[in-house]
């Protein structure tokens, strides 16, 4: 079995962050969203691994390269424009050949793996397989509805009116069934060749297509509340290390990790907590659930709940919560005496100051 990771795309929700990285590199728990998904698919035994990269390529190659570091080896597929999922497939047809493959939304989070669905795939050999879970408000994603087997009756992108609240959470495995399906669909109202429609083919012309429920946490890591709610999910596992420096007047609760070099003085840090590499804490109060990257400068500030990703700057401020802080993000107090802010501030950005 191969594996497709998509990882082109706009972005666009996840705005201010995707005009200057692409989503798929949002650090969670200091890890990109891209590392995430790549050790699921090794945890698969699966190690020919596709990426279809768009406009942000550049980027994505930097941090993931050959793959070896991670275990796996990646070829890298172009796409020019975001035509929709099922053409990357069309794209990916030379890196595929007449292989299964598990194709990988890189922008979802599923912390608890999928194994179980990659044995049920491999066991049974449906035509394709498709993993679901259930939604509160499924309208924003591919909906899925199945017959008493758990066979996929009938699927539908984005429904405005949805028949169940199974929804797609970006993982789904194909046989070379799928070429046909994914050769024969036209474009969707909103210009894309849906996978949804591929697979709706699938059904249609008789073959047989299988859903596999996730019962675990999941997030697809397009929107900043979504990103935070991932990076506190996944630090409540965190266990304590230190690899740095810690002051006799400093406070380390469990659950904290401090990486290699990092300096924490006259600072309380609650966890859970991860301090990145080389990264300076000063009379600081940091935690519960906040990541703080490598390389960054801390001072006099309280921050938690939040992300502050690598070589971000922050001092004397009256403190940050529900917070994601780009990289080299610099957040300080203005010049002495001044009654206003003073920001730089770029497209789309938000900013909510305490009253
Ligand atoms: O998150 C799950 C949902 O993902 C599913 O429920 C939907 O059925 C599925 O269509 C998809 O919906 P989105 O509208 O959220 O997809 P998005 O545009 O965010 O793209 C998903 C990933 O695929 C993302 O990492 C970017 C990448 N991508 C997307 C397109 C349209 C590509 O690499 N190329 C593309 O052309």
């Amino acid at each position: 079995m191969k594996a497709l990771v998509l990882s082109g795309g706009s972005g666009t929700r996840l705005r201010p962050f995707s005009h200057s990285m692409p989503k798929q590199l949002i650090p969670i728990v200091n890890k990109p969203v891209l590392e995430h998904v790549l050790g699921n698919i090794r945890d698969l035994g699966v190690t020919e691994v596709g990426i279809v990269v768009g406009t942000r390529a550049s980027e994505i190659i930097e941090v993931v390269g050959d793959g070896s570091r991670l275990g796996v080896r990646v070829t890298y597929i172009h796409q020019e424009q975001p035509l929709g999922l099922a053409h990357c497939v069309s794209l990916a047809r030379t890196f595929l050949g007449d292989d299964d493959f598990v194709m990988y939304l890189g922008d979802n989070m599923l912390p608890e793996g999928i194994v179980r669905a990659a044995d049920e795939f491999r066991t049974q050999r449906p035509a394709a397989a498709v993993v679901v879970h259930e939604v509160a408000d499924p309208r924003a994603f591919g909906v899925v509805e199945l017959e008493p087997d758990g066979t996929v009756a009938r699927l539908v992108e984005k429904p405005s009116d949805p028949r169940t609240n199974l929804a797609l959470i970006g993982v789904y495995f194909f046989t070379p069934a799928i070429h046909e399906a994914v050769a024969s669909i036209k474009p969707s109202a909103r210009g894309e060749l849906e996978i949804t429609d591929a697979i709706q083919w699938l059904v249609e012309n008789g073959a047989k297509v299988k859903a596999d429920e996730y019962h675990g946490y999941w997030k697809d890591a397009g929107q900043a509340a979504d990103v935070l709610d991932c990076n506190e999910r996944l630090l409540a596992d965190l266990r304590r290390e230190n690899l740095g420096s810690v002051d006799s007047a400093s406070e380390i609760g469990d659950r904290v990790h401090i990486g290699a070099g990092a300096r924490i003085v006259r600072s309380r840090i609650d966890g859970p907590a991860v301090i990145g590499a080389g990264t300076v804490v000063e009379d600081c109060h940091i935690g519960p659930n906040t990541s703080i990257g490598s390389g960054c400068t801390l001072r006099a500030t309280r921050v938690r709940d939040s992300i502050v990703m690598d070589g971000a700057e922050i001092s004397h401020g009256p403190g940050l919560r529900y917070s994601l802080i780009g990289r080299n993000a610099v957040i300080g107090t203005g010049v002495a005496g001044a009654a206003c802010h003073s920001l730089v501030v770029g497209d789309h950005t938000r900013i909510r100051v305490a009253a």
